[in-house]
Formats: structure tokens, C-alpha cells, sequence
């Protein structure tokens, strides 16, 4: 059996004898947070009274994130580029114990790992169901632990604005007590969100928060109904809707529905901008990570020079600001976005003109590209053994589907360089409760997480084959954690 290890790391070399972990081992420069990973898996003191020693420091000169890990019969050492190399060794650690009739080891092995892309991302919608910041924490030891690096958060969407911005108190006030599905809603004060962002941070993962627009912005017009446009309902619509589930937008009620695309800020009015500004700007000032995510994606009621009008203002908006814009990849239909506009793009694995279009123009245009594609990286897709959950991405995703495609294959034209990095959303239409993101997330993240870190296909190991045993090997550490993950047929669980 390969040693349970996901994302793969560069190298791995397995040694002779193992190394016992009893109670008094000694930690020296491990992270708190690493120490608290190792005690929690365990329930070992590990308090520096006893025999063993793991001893972990940094090195200058290794590529950002990188680490090399060394267990012998002796103890385990760690050199690491950087406090996220330290991190991951710890991540690394952790997945490698394993308990015998005598306690726990570690085997014997030298690990040599860092990152293929920069940005390894997962999205929690908390627009369309709300998550507290408990649940939010808990996404985040789930994907960090797994050398996931970003969270990005879907902060409003039609159905409730989830953070509180204190120049537009009624966003919160009046927008947010609504659901898909109908249900109580909710929203993060700026605390939660600070907190949330140190959390984070402190298991090397950066928040990177989205306000969607112009489009999937009914909310904004509960709360200032002179910023939204009525309804766009044309007969597409009105069609798309019915083949949903028949719920239509009206003005000024909270909407429950499933139908997208139909909602847009006033685009022609600046006090939209003035709005859009302050959001922008608090969100900015409370958001030390590099990114705002702007959205763009599914302006249906959007004429297009307007969308086009909008982007090329909101990006320099946040430029001045002093962040990086991200932008779902409809963006690249409007000319003249700021530099370095990064954009997300959500087609298939087999992209259609018009989303492989604008993949193309953006990166013709100087951009780097977020990968997510829908039919392999949605993870609020079903699991084909589940019938609940939505399948419009090319029918149910397997977790052979998540794990089997190529980044720099993937959109003719777009290579290595131009790929920023990979991110798995999860949409939450259907998603109510930390129960459901457990099964929807897992195991396919792990999936997403060995993309968007390890060599491309063809490396030592790098297979789905070694990948589905590796997974199983996971499922002691996903059990001791409490992650009620989707025992899918293709993996032979233990
Ligand atoms: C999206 O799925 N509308 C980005």
C-alpha cells in the first residue's frame, strides 16, 4: 500500500524502521497549530518528558511553501522555506500516523514537497444557505489540512447578503433574513469576519471574499431598492425558472427560488458606484489577503455594454484600493479591465466556445486564470451513488471525474503560466447543514487538493489508481476528525 499521503508530494523516499510517538516525545519549533493536529489524532502529551524528538526550523532559500520532512527510528525532522512549510510538514505528519496494538508510529521516510500552483482554493456559498463562523472554521481545518491555501467565501447572492458593512446598515438589516428554499438567513458582523480571517491564518489560508455583481444582487434591492433594476424576466427566463421550480423574483421580497441571472444593480446611476465603493472599501479594509472577488458571472439582465462599462470601473475600483479584482470568466467579454484582473473560470472539461472565449480573452489580455471547472471541481454536484444534489454539470461527478483532467489541458491556448491556481466551489442551493458539506466536499477536495498541488499526471504515483488507494488510507484520519465524508463505490474503503 502506498503511505496515505494527498495532495502527493514531490518526493517521497521510504526509509527502515519506524518511529514510535510515545507521550513525553519533545516538540521543538513545532506550530502550535501542528502540535494541537498531532495531540488531537493521539490524545498523546507529547510534553518533552520522555524519549523521541521532533524538531522543526526554517531554512532560507527553498521555493515558497516547500518543506523537507525526515523520520527514522530517531525522531522526525523538518526544514521548511517558510511558517506555510512548517504548516504543511505538520499536515504531512499527521496523515502518515498510524496506530498499531502498541500506539502510534510514524514510518520512516524522506518527503521532499511543494506546490505546483500558488492559489489552491475551496468556495463555501454562505449566500444561498448561511454557515456560522463555527462551520466556516471547521471548512477551513478541513482544507487546510489538505495544503488548501484560500477560502473564498460567496458573500451575497440574490437569496441574502452575509456581511455586515456599517456605511449600508440596511444590507444586513433587511437583505439577509432569507434562503434558498426559505429558511432564517444570517450574517457575518465584520468580527466574525475578522475572526474568521485570522483563523485562517493562522493554518496559512487566505480569505478571499466575493461581493457578486451587477448580477445575483436581489438582495441589495431589499435593502436599497433605488440601487436594483426590476426583475429581467424575458421569455429565456421565465422558461429557465419554470424548468426550475417556478419560483419568480418579485421587487422588494426576499427570493427563495433556484432560477439565476435575472437580477442586476442599476448600472447607469452612479450612486451604484458610490455604493459599490463603499462595500468595496470596508470589505478592503478588513481583508488583508490580495483578492476581491467582484463575481460578473450570470448578468442575463445585464445589457452588455453596460456589464462591459461596469467591470472596467468595479476592477479599477479595486485596483485603487490596492487589491487584485477576481472576476468569474464572463469578464472576458468587457474590454478594458484593469491589469492583472484575475479571472475564474467555471465551463466544462470540454469548454464551449463561448466559455473558452473568455478564458482566451483574458489571458490574451494579460490575466491569469482560477480554474474551477464545473463538471469536475463543483462539488455541490451529486455523487453518481447519491440522488440528492444538483447534476446540470454534465450529470453526476465521480470522483474519477474530480481527479482525471489536466489544468494546462484543459482551455485550448492557456498554459502553466497562465494558470494562477484551482479552486473547488461549493454552491448550497441544497446545502443546508455541516452534515451535507461533509458529504459533497469528501472525499472529492482531496481530489481537487492533489491538482491543484502535485506533479501533473504521469509522476511517480501520480495516478488514479494509487490516488483511489491513497484516498482510503485517509479514511482513519477523516473518521477521527468527524468527517462524515461519501463512501463512493470507486474507492475501497477500510
Ligand atoms: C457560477 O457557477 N455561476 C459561477
Amino acid at each position: 500500500m502506498p503511505l496515505p499521503l494527498i495532495p502527493l508530494p514531490h518526493l517521497v523516499e521510504p526509509g527502515g524502521d519506524p518511529f514510535r510517538l510515545l507521550a513525553g516525545a519533545r516538540l521543538a519549533g513545532v506550530p502550535e497549530v501542528v502540535a494541537a493536529l498531532l495531540r488531537e489524532r493521539t490524545g498523546l502529551s507529547l510534553d518533552g518528558c520522555g524519549a523521541g524528538l521532533l524538531e522543526f526550523r526554517l531554512a532560507a532559500g527553498g521555493a515558497p511553501e516547500s518543506y523537507r520532512l525526515e523520520v527514522d527510528a530517531t525522531g522526525v525532522r523538518v526544514v521548511a522555506a517558510d511558517e506555510a512549510g512548517l504548516f504543511y510538514a505538520g499536515c504531512t505528519l499527521e496523515q502518515l500516523l498510524a496506530e498499531d496494538p502498541e500506539g502510534w508510529i510514524l514510518p520512516a521516510v524522506v518527503i521532499e514537497d511543494a506546490p505546483r500552483f500558488g492559489y489552491r482554493g475551496a468556495m463555501l456559498d454562505v449566500a444561498r444557505h448561511f454557515f456560522d463562523v463555527t462551520t466556516v472554521k471547521r471548512f477551513i481545518d478541513q482544507l487546510a489540512r489538505l495544503k488548501l491555501n484560500v477560502l473564498h467565501l460567496h458573500l451575497t447572492d440574490d437569496h441574502g447578503w452575509r456581511i455586515e458593512i456599517a456605511s449600508r446598515p440596511h444590507l444586513t438589516a433587511r437583505g439577509s433574513g432569507s434562503e434558498a428554499g426559505g429558511g432564517a438567513g444570517g450574517y457575518f458582523t465584520q468580527a466574525d469576519y475578522v475572526e474568521i480571517v485570522g483563523y485562517a491564518a493562522g493554518r496559512c489560508v487566505t480569505i478571499v471574499p466575493e461581493i457578486d455583481l451587477p448580477g445575483h444582487t436581489h438582495a441589495i434591492g431589499l435593502a436599497y431598492p433605488d440601487l436594483a433594476e426590476q426583475p429581467v424576466l424575458d421569455a429565456y427566463l421565465r422558461a429557465q425558472i419554470e424548468a426550475l421550480d417556478g419560483v419568480l423574483p418579485v421587487a422588494g421580497e426576499p427570493f427563495t427560488g433556484l432560477g439565476v441571472g435575472f437580477s442586476s444593480l442599476r448600472i447607469g446611476h452612479e450612486p451604484s458606484y458610490d455604493f459599490v465603493a463603499d462595500v468595496l472599501g470596508e470589505l478592503a479594509g478588513i481583508t488583508p489577503g490580495p483578492y476581491l472577488h467582484i463575481g460578473g458571472d450570470e448578468c442575463l439582465g445585464t445589457p452588455p455594454a453596460a456589464f462591459a462599462d461596469f467591470l472596467r470601473r468595479v476592477t479599477a475600483m479595486v485596483e485603487r484600493l490596492g487589491k487584485t479584482p477576481i472576476a468569474w470568466h464572463e469578464a472576458g467579454a468587457a474590454p478594458g479591465l484593469a491589469p492583472g484582473t484575475v479571472g475564474q473560470y467555471w465551463g466544462f472539461l470540454s469548454p464551449d466556445e463561448l466559455a473558452a472565449g473568455c478564458a482566451q480573452r483574458l489571458v490574451a489580455a494579460g490575466s491569469r486564470l482560477v480554474l474551477s471547472p464545473s463538471d469536475a471541481a463543483y462539488l455541490d454536484m451529486r455523487h453518481p451513488e447519491d440522488p440528492s444534489g444538483q447534476d446540470w454539470a454534465n450529470g453526476p461527478t465521480s470522483l474519477r471525474r474530480s481527479y482525471c483532467w489536466e489544468p494546462s489541458e484543459l482551455i485550448p491556448g492557456v498554459g502553466e503560466t497562465d494558470i494562477l491556481g484551482i479552486e473547488a466551489p461549493l454552491w448550497t442551493e441544497f446545502v443546508r447543514t455541516p452534515a451535507q458539506v461533509d458529504a459533497l466536499v469528501f472525499p472529492r477536495l482531496a481530489a481537487i487538493a492533489e491538482i491543484a498541488w502535485s506533479a501533473p499526471a504521469g509522476a511517480p504515483g501520480r495516478n488514479w489508481s494509487e490516488f483511489r488507494q491513497r484516498v482510503a488510507g485517509l479514511a482513519a484520519s477523516w473518521r477521527a476528525q468527524g468527517i462524515g465524508f461519501t463512501a463512493v463505490r470507486e474507492v475501497e474503503w477500510p
